[in-house]
């Protein structure tokens, strides 16, 4: 285990085990033979999108949205979108994916863009991890692989100012490594 990682909430293998069920649903809701479009926002999702997108044998398309609400530990509460423009997916089925519903401000800023702006026929969510919060979060996923607690966790994607995406598994940041 690194040594900036108090505890290991979630193992590589739960976490891969956790998605061949999510993947086998995801595949069940969709297989009606139109192409789904999945869109990634960036960069959190990348290691949850290539793992699940290699168990969902449906045509599909794979999209990105890079847009960021947090530095370092605390949310800013606002959502930054870093391109101007959102994926093509005009008539087409859209799957979000994210990596963490926590205040639920990135997925609520980005389903009113899309429902706006998008023209997609359908909209839906799946983030990795829902946090169980006190105040309920401003977004609902349709998806979602595991519920934890109110905690800073990493790996598997999730940073802290960048750092610990590359981890194999989810862990609670120790409290002095905080930015
Ligand atoms: P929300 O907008 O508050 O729901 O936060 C969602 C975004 O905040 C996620 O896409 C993450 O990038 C980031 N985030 C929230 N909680 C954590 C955490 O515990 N670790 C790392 N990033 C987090
Ligand atoms: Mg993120």
């Amino acid at each position: 285990m690194h040594d900036d990682i108090e505890a290991v909430l979630l193992s590589e293998a739960a976490i891969h085990r956790r998605l061949d069920e999510l993947a086998r649903r995801i595949t069940a809701d969709y297989d009606d033979g139109q192409p789904l479009s999945v869109v990634a926002l960036l960069n959190g999702s990348i290691p949850f999108l290539a793992d699940l997108l290699r168990r969902i044998p449906l045509p599909l398309r794979v999209e990105s949205l890079r847009v960021s609400s947090y530095q370092g530990r605390a949310s800013r509460g606002t959502v930054r979108f870093h391109e101007p423009a959102l994926p093509e997916v005009c008539g087409r089925r859209v799957l979000l994916v994210d990596d963490i519903l926590d205040t639920g401000e990135t997925l609520r800023a980005v389903q009113e863009r899309f429902t706006a702006e998008a023209g997609a026929s359908d909209l839906r969510t799946c983030v990795l991890l829902r946090k169980e919060r006190q105040i309920p979060p401003r977004a609902q996923a349709d998806y979602v692989a595991f519920s934890i607690p109110d905690r800073f966790v990493v790996g598997y994607g999730l940073d802290c100012d960048g750092l610990y995406r590359n981890l194999p598994y989810i862990g609670v940041l120790r409290e002095e490594r905080a930015p």
